[in-house]
Formats: C-alpha cells, structure tokens, sequence
C-alpha cells in the first residue's frame, strides 16, 4: 500500500536578494513498511524535502507539487486536519537530540507532553496541571512500555532524569520513543546517528530496523553517508543540488551505480583496502542561478551539449530510475 506520494515537489525559497530554487521536481512514493533513504552532500535539499513533509518550512518558502498522503494532498489540507497528522501520523526524529528536549523538563515530563498531545489521555489544562503533578500509574506503565521497546536499561530511573544526565546514545533512542508513542505511520529521521559515535551508530540504525519490522513503520531517512543508507534502507535516492539524480534498491544502486554522480559518490567512500580517496571535482550550485539542463553538468566528466541545454528525464534502467541523458534514447 502507497502511503505517501511525493508529485513534483517544487520548494524556492525567497530572499532579499532573489529566489532560491532548491528542490525541483522530486517524484518519489513510500510504501507501508518500506524504508527509504535519501543520500545527497550537504546543501543538496534533504532536510528541506522532509521538512516539507512535515509542514515546518519557514514563511519565506515556495512550495508547488503535491504531498499525497493516504490520497489526500497534505498541501491544501486545512491546518485543524493537518494537526492530526503531522507530530502524530508523521512523526521526526531530529539530528541534535540534546536541542530538541527541554533541560527543565524530566524525560516523564516530555512522554506526558507527547501522551497529552496525542490524546491519551485527553486533558485539558487544569487536568493537566494535575497530572504533572501525580503521574498516574497507567500512563506511567505505557512510558516504560516505549522506554523498554526502544531498549532503555533501567527506564524507572531514566523517567525521573533530565536530558542533562543522560549519553548522546540514550537519547537518541528517548527520541525515538517519543516519536513512536502516537503510533505513527511514517517516521523522518534527519541524520540521527551523526553525533554519535560508530558503536552506538549501529546499535540505533539496528534499533531503528527493527521497530520498522515490528511496528510496520515506514522510514525516510535523511543521510550523506551511502554506508548508513545500505544499512537501514531498502530503497534510496540520489539527490544532486535540489535534483533527483538516481533511485532504486539500495544494494543495487551501490553495487552498481549509474549516474555519474552517484559513481562519484560510491568512489569516495573510503575503502579498507588502498586506492585512497577519491572526492568528485568542483564545489555545490549557486541556487540563485543553477546551472541550465542537468545541475550536474559542470561537475561533470561525461557532460555533452544535450546536457548544458535540457534537463533529462528519469529513464529506466535495469528496473532503477536514473536522470541523465547518458541512458537516453
Ligand atoms: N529558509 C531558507 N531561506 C533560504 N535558503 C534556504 C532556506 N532553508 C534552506 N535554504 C537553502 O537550501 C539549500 C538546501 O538546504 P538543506 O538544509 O535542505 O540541505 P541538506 O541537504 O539538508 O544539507 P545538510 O547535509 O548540510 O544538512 C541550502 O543552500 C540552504 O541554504
Ligand atoms: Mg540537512
């Protein structure tokens, strides 16, 4: 089942000195389940494409193509049906986790925000007054229930820390936990392992794995590390300067990349075994004037003239979608 399709997302932002046109025409569709990463180097458009799944671009962005989720375009949704399912159908787990909690707040105190918010249970804000005060047993009960599917060791005592007291690993996964607790259907993961060092890194892409099994989730997960997207994502996208340039099976696309860029990019990671490293030459677009036909044209080293005049269409090849006018007709 098709739970989220992605139509000619279209997202410029406007400046004082002009308008940026980041992302341009991504096409993409997630399935109940399915985990999908998407790979591109910094400034590329990730982050600006899940936050526009998420609703929570700035004022000065321009958005055009639809966000189909269930059917229904997210993008002309009224914000009273929006709110069911943003933060609560579609849910985030930031890069910085120690930003995204309150150091004022216990870990308790963050899990009966996210309970409330998801209505269980419904309070208003005298009752909630109260409920801060007396957690009652059974909300406490599903609050170690989430800590323990997310593998925290000694949830009672993690319930009464503040965020302070606890390892960049641990919460991570309280992250999580809250992102999970409203039982979505769709988790975005913007670069959550990053600050963390490898071990740990694994454990969480392993955790993350396994409540997609077990919960059903689907996953987008925002990464510039090809490696990282093979562990956890059954499918990936290439992106390239606010473009599409590549998208297929994961293990497909890195054992045998096609688009030139995505060549590039399986070339520099570091291999264990001599070659040294290999980066791609030149440096990211200036969005304010991108490069006419394919972005990736001045970077490179197959470029032909069709290339610096019209940009390529997805073409399909071995069952992959890759644009670029080396697999035209
Ligand atoms: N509000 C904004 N106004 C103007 N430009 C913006 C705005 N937000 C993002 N951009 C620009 O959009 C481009 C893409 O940014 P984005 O954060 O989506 O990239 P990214 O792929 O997530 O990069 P990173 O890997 O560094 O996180 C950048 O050039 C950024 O400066
Ligand atoms: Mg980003």
């Amino acid at each position: 089942m098709t739970l989220l399709e992605v139509k000619n997302l279209t997202v410029y932002f406007k400046t004082f000195i002009g308008i940026s046109k980041v992302v341009e025409d991504v096409n993409f569709t997630l399935e109940k389940g399915e985990s999908l990463a998407l790979v591109g180097e910094s400034g590329s458009g990730k982050t600006t494409v899940l936050k526009t799944i998420l609703g929570v671009l700035p004022p000065n962005a321009i958005v055009k193509g639809e966000l189909l989720f269930k059917n229904t375009n997210l993008l002309s949704m009224g914000n009273d049906e929006l709110s069911k399912i943003r933060g609560m159908e579609i849910t985030y787990i930031p890069q910085e986790p120690l930003s995204a909690l309150n150091p004022f707040y216990t870990i308790e105190e963050h899990f009966l925000d996210r309970l409330i918010l998801s209505g269980k249970p419904k309070a208003g804000i005298l009752s909630y007054i109260k409920l801060r005060r007396k957690v009652p047993s059974e909300l406490k009960k599903t609050m170690l229930e989430y800590l323990e599917k997310v593998k925290i060791p000694d949830p009672e005592r993690v319930l009464k820390s503040y965020p302070m007291q606890l390892s960049g690993g641990m919460l991570q996964r309280i992250l999580i936990a809250l992102a999970i607790v409203s039982n979505p259907s769709i988790l975005l993961a913007d670069e959550p392992t990053t600050a963390l060092d490898v071990v740990t890194q694994k454990e969480i892409l392993e955790l993350l794995k396994e409540l997609q099994k077990d919960l059903g989730l689907s996953i987008i997960y925002v990464t510039h590390d090809l490696g990282v997207a093979r562990a956890i994502a059954d499918k990936v996208i290439v992106m390239y300067a606010g473009h599409m340039v590549e998208e297929g099976i994961t293990s497909e696309v890195l054992a045998k990349p096609l688009h030139p860029y995505t060549k590039g990019l399986v070339d520099s990671i570091p291999k264990l075994v001599g070659g040294g490293l290999h980066g791609i030459e030149g440096g990211l677009i200036d969005y304010y004037n991108p490069p006419s036909g394919c972005r990736f044209h001045p970077r490179c080293p197959k470029a032909m003239s069709i290339c610096r005049e019209t940009r390529p269409k997805p073409f399909i090849v071995n069952g992959r979608k890759v644009y670029c006018w080396l697999y035209g007709e």
